[in-house]
């Protein structure tokens, strides 16, 4: 019995390598709460939340995780302070000039979500080159979706099957799949939210529908290896069922 017990505290510990999501998809909330703990203004969160990506990604990496999409701008962010705002853009063109020799050199394959209108046009020269440079590495991509909303994705999806003159008998799941940003990658297996808000604001609506969820109340710069660990230890112990009775 007590050789049992044992077994099972071991297993519970580790994350079932043959069990680990292909893809892994992160509502990074919490950044401006973590900041204003520390009586620092919400860009320092911010900033903390950059600096946990890179390791979370590292992360990732070693836990076999193929892809991982991160909600970093959404098409309502646009509503807060201008300067947050200039703020988050800042910070997606300082990752882009100073990151990515390092993401390209460890195999990572950078991917956008969203629209890219909106940005400024130098910033999204940077994106399309940044998208150009990563596109034949393969060890994991990261799709970052910024300016994005999960409606938008459905809505920009539809005005391309009307314009592309598509039939309406020959709109399906798959057809439609390949017209949203996502185009081509699996869907999510596991989407993780922090900060203990139990939402899905617009992220990922139509690719999450078969998604397990995850939520911890850890802000999005303190959730470590640790954390992750945590959170693909209860993936491993949810049962998929697709909508049938058995998993597939
Ligand atoms: C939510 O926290 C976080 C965001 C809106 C932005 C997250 C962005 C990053 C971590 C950096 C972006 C990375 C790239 C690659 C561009 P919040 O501000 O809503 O926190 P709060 O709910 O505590 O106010």
């Amino acid at each position: 019995m007590v050789a049992k017990a044992h077994i099972t505290v071991q297993e519970e510990s580790q994350v079932r390598p043959e069990r680990v999501p292909y893809h892994l998809a992160i509502i990074m909330d919490g950044n401006g709460r973590w900041a204003q703990a520390r009586g620092m203004p919400r860009l320092a969160g911010h900033k903390a939340g950059v600096e946990n990506l890179r390791r979370v990604l590292r992360a990732c990496s070693e836990f076999g995780i193929k892809i991982l999409t991160i909600y970093a701008f959404s098409t309502e962010n646009w509503g807060r302070p201008e300067s947050e705002v200039r703020g988050l853009m800042n910070i997606l063109e300082s990752v882009i000039d100073h990151e990515l020799n390092d993401l390209d050199a460890n195999g990572v394959q950078l991917r956008h979500l969203g629209r890219l209108e909106g940005l400024s046009p130098v910033l999204q020269r940077k994106v399309h080159e940044a998208i150009e440079r990563t596109r034949n590495n393969d060890r994991l991509t990261l799709n970052v979706a910024f300016n994005y909303g999960g409606r938008d994705e459905i809505i920009q999806a539809v005005r391309r099957i009307v314009a592309d003159g598509i039939p309406a008998e020959e709109i399906d799941e798959v057809l439609f799949s390949h017209y949203l940003y996502t185009c081509g990658a699996p869907d999510p297996d596991l989407i993780v939210r922090t900060s203990g808000e139990l939402r899905v604001s617009n992220f990922l609506i139509w690719q999450g529908a078969y998604a397990e969820y995850y939520a911890t109340p850890t802000y999005w710069p303190d959730f470590d290896k640790e954390e992750l660990r945590k959170a693909l230890i209860h993936y491993n112990g949810r049962e998929r069922r697709f909508g049938l009775v058995t998993p597939p």
